[in-house]
């Protein structure tokens, strides 16, 4: 257990995956400090956040890939013992039409977070990455050997890009333990409502195009193709409850403080090791929370992979985590946080 003032930076520790990461990160007795630019998040997370803890959390606002910024973050807070860097650009179909923009802001705020790593002698680093390095596996469940492929968009090669930074990185013999996290399809929001996924404009992912269906936002939800090779047609994914994957950060600061090599580069898939199909996902939410989906059967959606499923047996031993929660508990908490947002815009003028 870390001692109550280790510290730990979380860049985008206001966003879906970094706002559950800050509030894991406190009941394990952390110290979490927030660096969030707010370019894809509100400060309403941060509010959720001490709501949920009844404490107040630290948040600097700026960009993690300003050099003198972070600096004067670092100095300012003293004895900061890891980061967690999950501050980037997301949004698959945007990285193709802007390849620029996400080359420029996912790589450089790696590469500037190493150099001050490096410079502010600070030896621990988790990274999100993505299971779309694997694009479409040759064989299922992938494991963290299964070859990388070439990648289908300019944001999955940015994720390819900074594994690779990484462990050249350590190759060199800085002394830096890092681990990069392969998330499969997060999910959920936190029980509590108080924190969940806040979508710009039209969700291109799937669980938050289901809720705003079933809250009335949308009109009608479309299923990107049924005639894939799976038990009903549709694609398969591997849907991971975001609290748990928010522990599988925890997990790997814990595992980093054991590791005894100065230089080190692990990766790991974080997943649950089931698939669901879009079907099997708009059913269990239907059934959980006895409310109907309008839906309709589309083509396929470009660039989609057929069926992608983690083994995380590796996760399990190394960095003794498993994810607790099924499908069916992260379609009620979408839900639950999807009814909160509802009721709150409704107060708006
Ligand atoms: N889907 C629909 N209708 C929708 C939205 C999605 O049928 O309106 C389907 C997709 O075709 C896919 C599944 O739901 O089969 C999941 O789609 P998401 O967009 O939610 O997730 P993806 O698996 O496509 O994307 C995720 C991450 C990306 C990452 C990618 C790599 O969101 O960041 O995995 O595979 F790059």
């Amino acid at each position: 257990m870390p001692d109550q003032t280790s510290k730990v930076i979380v860049t985008g520790g206001a966003g879906y995956i970094g706002s559950h990461t800050v509030v894991e990160l406190f009941h394990a007795g952390y110290e979490p400090i927030i660096i969030d630019n707010f370019v894809n998040a509100e400060k309403s997370a941060v509010k959720g956040i001490e709501n949920i803890l009844g404490h107040k959390v630290k948040l600097y606002e700026g960009d993690c890939g300003n050099m003198d910024f972070m600096r004067n973050v670092i100095r300012q807070e003293k004895n900061v013992s890891g980061i967690i860097h999950f501050a980037a650009y997301k949004a698959v179909g945007e990285s193709v039409a802007q390849p620029l923009k996400y080359y420029r802001n996912n790589i450089d705020t790696l590469l500037s977070l190493l150099e001050l790593m490096h410079e502010q002698t600070i030896s621990r680093l988790v990274f999100s990455s993505s299971c779309t390095v694997y694009g479409q596996p040759d064989a299922l469940p992938v494991t963290e050997q299964s070859p990388k492929k070439p990648a289908e968009s300019p944001y999955g090669n940015t994720k390819q890009i900074c594994e690779e930074i990484m462990e050249d990185t350590v190759k060199s013999g800085m002394a830096i333990k890092t681990v990069a996290l392969r998330y499969f399809n997060p999910i959920g929001a936190h029980e509590s409502a108080e924190i969940g996924e806040l979508p710009l404009g039209v969700p291109n992912n799937l669980v938050p195009f289901v809720t705003q269906t079933a809250a009335g936002i949308r009109e009608k939800l479309t299923v990107f193709g049924n005639d894939y090779n799976t038990h009903d047609g549709t694609c398969l994914r591997d849907y991971i409850h975001v609290v748990d994957l928010a522990k599988a950060h925890v997990s790997a600061l814990h595992y980093l403080e054991r590791k005894s090599e100065k230089s080190s580069y692990d990766v790991f898939n974080i997943g649950t090791g089931k698939g669901s199909t879009v079907l099997d996902v708009i059913k269990t939410f239907e059934e959980v929370n006895q409310v109907k989906l309008n839906y309709t059967i589309g083509p396929r959606r470009p660039g989609d992979v057929e069926k992608v499923y983690a083994e995380v047996s590796q996760a399990n031993a190394a960095l003794r985590w498993k994810a607790q929660l099924s499908l069916a508990d992260a379609l009620k908490d979408s839900w639950r946080w999807q009814l909160k947002l509802k009721k709150k815009s409704k107060q708006l003028p």
